[in-house]
């Protein structure tokens, strides 16, 4: 009886606060925050705003299709959201006393350690369905457009926990630095690098990759950077970012995961490997990376592809192996990296020349005010997008459609690891 009552009190709260919008937060108003705010303040922020984005997610989450629902790491992963959704909830009405503050920090970490393979569960439900139903079109499309707008608000919500246990909590080493006045104080505020060198980023990125490709391959193509001569606003100077790195870390190590291996594969007749460039620049509106491999490029037919979730031409990665880091497999490379640099408004997008090669271009707003957060919210038109049928393809939008239909010939069933890996980052 007690558990009925509480699962509807649940869900009346769930209606309560998922008629709210989230608040949509700039990289400027986050430092805005970190440096003036005090932790009392950002606690009565939070503890409207987490349930709020929490609700809207949730009620997605509720519009499913039922067998997906019935599916065991959906459960579980529905499961973690209720229970951190009550939890944060506990503080809906408690006075910001210093235990109470306190008490909260803790409890954010907590539900932070609880979410943290929610990426490779809910993945896990999806396979588990396929392997079980005929999944449809309709589905599958439900399930693209379902997964997008559920990861973004996850990126969304460890984005706003991580500020705050960043800032706030005494656990942290560097989390008092970070507002310490003078000398002491870090170019961090929070987990964002306010003078974040990108070129440095890059270069992590590249021999953490490099070292899995040479681990698989036994050799790996060479770095080329051009950076100094492409800053609009400030000639010859290098070019830095107010960016959350381990974003830009996390979209960085997926490209190159991906360009090694595709120069590594069409050149592995030989033994030169021709070079990836990098090539960063400053506009006044956008920063751009591209990122270009002669690793033989894409099908104009596969292109449509890339950013499903759990497409890849990769073999799939051994459950023994489940503790290392695989090269390529899993296919969520790309579409949780486009996610990453949407996020703040910017876009990743691929283009490709079959036979030749690919550039990716990673695109973020050069004014911190300008990169505001994208964030999915959940209205009646959400509801009519999960119980609409697809339209009949013509022309004007066949690709997509063309898209829809392949989707289940090239997927590839994939067995997901049950940690790490996927996302380093989030
Ligand atoms: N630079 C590239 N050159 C050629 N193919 C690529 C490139 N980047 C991505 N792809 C293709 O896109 C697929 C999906 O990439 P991704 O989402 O990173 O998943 P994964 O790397 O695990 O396969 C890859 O399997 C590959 O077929
Ligand atoms: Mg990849």
């Amino acid at each position: 009886m007690r558990i009925i009552a509480r699962l509807q009190n649940v869900s009346k709260m769930l209606d309560f606060y998922s008629q709210f919008n989230p608040s949509p937060l700039s990289i400027k108003k986050f430092i805005d925050f970190g440096l003036n705010a005090s932790e009392e303040k950002s606690f009565i922020f939070l503890r409207k705003e987490l349930p709020v984005r929490l609700a809207n997610i949730m009620k997605e989450i509720a519009l499913l299709p039922d067998n997906l629902l019935r599916m065991p790491s959906v459960i579980a992963v529905n499961d973690w959201y209720i229970r951190s959704f009550q939890e944060i909830l506990e503080f809906e009405k408690k006075d910001p006393n210093p235990d109470i503050l306190e008490h909260f920090c803790s409890e954010l970490v907590k539900i932070r350690n609880r979410h943290s393979d929610v990426v490779e569960t809910m993945a896990q439900g999806v396979l588990e369905l396929k392997e079980s139903h005929d999944v449809d079109s309709h589905t599958e499309h439900s399930i693209q457009y379902f997964l997008d707008r559920f990861y973004m608000s996850r990126i969304s919500i460890r984005m706003l926990i991580n500020q705050h246990i960043h800032l706030f909590s005494a656990l942290i080493f560097g989390g008092l630095l970070e507002r310490a006045p003078g000398p002491n104080k870090s170019k961090y505020i929070g987990c964002i690098d306010t003078q974040c060198d990108i070129v440095s980023v890059i270069r992590d990125a590249y021999e953490n990759a490099r070292f899995l490709c040479d681990q698989y391959y036994l050799a790996s193509p060479e770095l080329i950077l051009n950076e100094i001569h492409h800053n609009q606003l400030e000639k010859e100077q290098f070019i830095n970012i107010v960016y959350v790195p381990s974003h830009l870390y996390h979209m960085l190590f997926e490209l190159f995961k991906n360009s090694m291996r595709a120069v590594m594969e069409y050149h592995n007749t030989s033994d030169l490997f021709p070079p990836i460039t990098v090539t960063v620049s400053r506009g006044r509106e956008d920063i751009c990376l591209k990122m270009s491999d002669q690793g033989g490029g894409i099908s104009r037919s596969t292109t449509d592809h890339l950013f499903k979730y759990m497409y890849s031409t990769a073999p799939q990665p051994s459950k023994s192996d489940a503790h290392t880091v695989p090269l390529a497999g899993y296919g969520y490379g790309l579409p949780i990296s486009r996610l990453y640099a949407r996020y703040f408004h910017g876009d990743l997008v691929l283009l490709s020349c079959e036979g030749y090669g690919t550039d990716a271009v990673i695109y973020m707003k050069a004014l911190s005010n300008e990169a505001n957060e994208l964030l999915p919210i959940f209205n009646k038109a959400t509801s009519r997008f999960y119980r609409s049928t697809l339209q009949t393809g013509d022309w004007s939008n066949q690709a997509t459609h063309i898209g829809d239909r392949q989707i289940s010939i090239h997927t590839k069933k994939h067995q997901l690891p049950q940690q790490e890996s996927l996302t380093r980052a989030l």
